[in-house]
């Protein structure tokens, strides 16, 4: 059968290797059958390279060709992406893609034409780069209630983090290192606004909780207000800050998901995840606390997921497997300020001293972490429902609060 690779950039053009150069492995891993590059559709020319043969600028070839079997959608965005891999889907064939905002923004409704051609709709590559989290959600993990799945799901954000907790190097010079590493985006607003994470995490929510969740559903913080003495009072708590995506179930079948930049504890695996790397727990009521770990971007770990699912549809042609999530629902997913955890708030006062006697006042428990030099405050609270942790620390008078972060209690 034939492959169709469209969209030849970073991971599309892994995929093609990956699936040229481990051609043997992969037929053997398909059941011996044959699993031949048919197309390699962009809009853009590649003189000299080596599968010039392959490159098409139109889909229509792929679509009439009966013997593709399997498309895979590399090129990103929700434009052309969406509208040539419904096609694709809607004309019996099966759709691998590594795109997360494709399958955040149109998956329910891409899973349902699969399950109504009795095709395949796999996306593995979307969540973690080259890290298996799909499939042991679907797979390994089902026997479970999965009471939290949280994670560092973007590598430019941990990058960024990691330079500022052990370097001690300021944000934007961290970003701009990450820029000249070719981590992040010339453009880099959706790594650094959490965009990309709200993705991530919305895929991992519709797959645990079975509802598809949009990514405006989801309340989704940066790190870019993340300073260098944020990074110091976590050090003083025995945490780091990490850009973390997460969601629960809660009271009355609800859901909370969102990203933010959080404090875990040192002593969590979580905290060892460093630079570009993403880790990603679930926790299961059967189980317990399981951590995927490993390179969550890239050309080669991408096109590794990618191919897997070329392989997962070719055993799976006659028979589609279980695998997806229901409708969406108005209300389904609820405010984190619902949940109970510690928090940490740093604010601006231009009376430090009233500033403390007042926190002091309502919140005996809390330990200020911030010494009186600088004109902020900062504070750890004892655990208590983040709504009215927020409510209480809004009404500490002469006190301007510009940082808010959750210490979460993570593997
Ligand atoms: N920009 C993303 C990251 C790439 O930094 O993790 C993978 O989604």
């Amino acid at each position: 059968m034939k492959i169709a690779v469209m969209g030849f950039g970073t991971v599309g053009s892994g995929v093609v290797e990956v699936l040229t150069k481990n051609n043997d492995v992969i037929v053997k891993s398909s059941l011996g059958q044959a699993m031949d590059l048919g197309y390699i559709l962009d809009i853009r020319d590649f003189p000299g390279s080596p599968y010039e043969k392959y490159f098409t600028k139109n889909f229509n070839d792929i679509i009439s060709d009966p013997e593709v079997k399997i498309v895979v959608e590399t090129m990103g965005g929700v434009t052309f992406a969406y509208d040539y891999v419904k096609q694709a889907l809607l004309s019996g064939r099966s759709v691998v893609t590594s795109n997360k905002q494709l399958v955040a923004e149109k998956g329910y409704e891409l899973l349902q034409i699969a399950d109504k051609k009795n095709v395949n709709f796999m996306f593995e590559a979307s969540v973690g780069g080259g890290i298996p989290i799909i499939a042991p959600l679907t797979e390994c993990l089902t026997a479970n209630r999965i009471e939290e799945v949280a994670g560092i799901l973007n590598g430019t954000t941990n990058y960024i983090l990691t330079q500022m907790i052990d370097n001690g190097v300021d944000f934007s010079q961290a970003l701009k290192e990450a820029q000249d590493l070719g981590y992040a985006e010339k453009d880099p607003t959706s790594d650094i606004e959490g965009y990309d994470a709200c993705r991530k995490i919305c895929i991992l929510a519709s797959l645990c909780y079975g509802k598809h969740i949009y990514p405006e559903d989801v309340s989704t913080e940066g790190i870019k207000d993340v300073t260098l003495n944020d990074v110091a009072y976590a050090k003083k708590c025995g945490c780091q800050i990490k850009l973390i995506g997460s969601s629960k179930p809660v009271e009355g079948g609800h859901i909370t998901a969102s990203v933010a930049p959080a404090f875990i504890k040192d002593s969590s695996i979580l905290a060892d995840v460093h630079d570009v790397f993403n880790a990603i727990m679930v926790r299961g009521d059967a189980l317990g606390d399981v951590v995927f770990y490993g390179r969550g971007a890239g050309k080669m770990p991408t096109a590794s997921a990618v191919v897997a699912d070329v392989i997962d549809c070719a055993k799976h042609l006659l028979r589609k497997r279980a695998f997806g999530w229901g409708a969406p629902e108005k209300g389904f997913v609820v405010s984190d300020d619902y949940l109970t955890s510690r928090m940490y708030f740093r604010a601006e006062t231009n009376d430090y001293s009233l500033s403390e006697k007042e926190i002091k006042d309502k919140f005996p428990e809390a330990e200020i972490l911030s010494d009186g030099s600088l004109n902020e405050i900062a504070f750890m609270t004892d655990a208590g429902n983040i709504g009215e942790l927020k409510n209480k620390a809004e009404s500490v008078e002469n006190m301007n609060i510009k940082m808010t972060m959750r210490l979460m209690n993570l593997a």
